[in-house]
């Protein structure tokens, strides 16, 4: 029957690891003359948590408005889950959760009533699903309580809360600390943790970095509609030619370095000693501390975090495209 064979081919799409969970090809979109998202390609794997970084007015809402099928493209192509979101968009919206913006609710009415109108809208009438959903979000003591009078954070986790009725394969989160506290961003970050354990791929945006440090698997980094850099992770935070080392003694195991290298690229920290070396000689350093009867508790590799690297990316990104013109 052709009907079956249909759904059969969604559910193999649907399921096929191979098959990456949202895919950008040379996406833009322009607003009269001005790019909000300037030919952006990037892939976002299956069961990443991926992390949208970019400063205000870059392009992260638009870009997230043309995965979602609510902005259409200038030109390119958004895929999630392989189906075209242009040409296939219902078959988009059922694998895919998403909060845009800030969804609309009834402020007189409660968290719950609200999820449960959602859900009735998405035709899934489901008063245990519109639970599991509260209870992840952890706003089960506040659920009946008015929409209204809810914090920013609480209506925040009402509207993630939203986007995850439907089980979705891949959940879009816009800015989804945006207004927490420390505490309201740990929480969002322990719920995004348990969608990814539960083999979701979760899609976040923000413009907050070291919040994105910890959870996210993978990175795209965007400055004025255009990527600059995205990969996984540990690749952006990339490693820089220093090593931290611990040491007793660190003065004197500062003057044994310098007979070792140079005696500008050797220096003190806060009692810790940092040098600067290509990273193959560590081995070599460490065995010379060791043999000159140093204690070395602890050597590594300085990395740099997520914010640095972001605003030097960024910066370099502004830079050369003012001197293009
Ligand atoms: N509907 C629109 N009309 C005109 N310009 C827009 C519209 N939406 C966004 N922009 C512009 O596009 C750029 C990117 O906006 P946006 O995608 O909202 O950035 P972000 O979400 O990263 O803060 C901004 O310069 C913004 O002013
Ligand atoms: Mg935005």
């Amino acid at each position: 029957m052709a009907g079956a064979s249909v759904i059969e081919e969604q559910m193999r799409v649907a399921t096929d690891p191979a098959i990456p969970a949202i895919e950008f090809d040379q996406l833009t979109k322009r607003f009269g003359e001005h790019a909000a998202v300037d030919n952006m390609t990037f892939t976002v794997p299956r069961g990443s948590i991926f992390g949208f970084l970019g400063p205000n007015g870059a392009g992260k809402t638009t870009t997230i408005g043309m995965a979602v099928g609510l902005i259409p493209p200038t030109a390119g192509t958004a895929r999630v889950l392989g189906f075209d979101v242009a040409t296939q968009l219902p078959e988009v919206l059922r694998h895919v959760g998403a909060m845009v913006e800030r969804p609309a609710f009834y402020p007189f009415l409660s968290g719950r009533m609200n999820l449960q109108i959602f859900a009735k809208q998405a035709g899934l009438d489901d008063k245990v699903r519109v639970d599991e959903v509260i209870e992840m979000v952890g706003m089960s003591e506040r659920a009946d309580a008015k929409f209204g009078g809810y914090s920013t954070g609480m209506k925040q986790r009402i509207g993630i809360a939203s986007a995850l009725l439907d089980d979705p394969d891949v959940t879009i989160l816009d800015e989804p600390t945006s207004g927490l506290d420390p505490a309201g961003q740990r929480e969002i970050r322990a719920l995004v943790r348990r969608l990814a354990d539960a083999g979701h791929t979760v899609f976040l945006s923000s413009h907050i970095l070291g919040e994105i440090q910890d959870v996210c698997t993978h990175v795209a980094i965007i400055n004025r509609g255009k990527l600059v850099a995205t990969g996984q992770m540990h690749e952006i935070l990339e490693t820089s030619n220093e090593l931290v080392i611990d040491v007793d003694r660190p003065e004197e195991a500062r003057s044994e370095l310098t007979q070792m290298v140079a005696a500008d690229d050797v220096h003190l920290e806060n009692g810790r000693l940092i040098v600067q070396t290509p990273l193959e000689q560590a081995a070599e350093i460490n065995m010379r501390l060791v043999q000159a009867g140093f204690a070395v508790s602890q050597l590594r590799h300085r990395e740099k975090d997520l914010e640095d690297r972001f605003l030097e990316l960024t910066e370099q990104h502004t830079r050369s495209e003012l001197n293009n013109g």
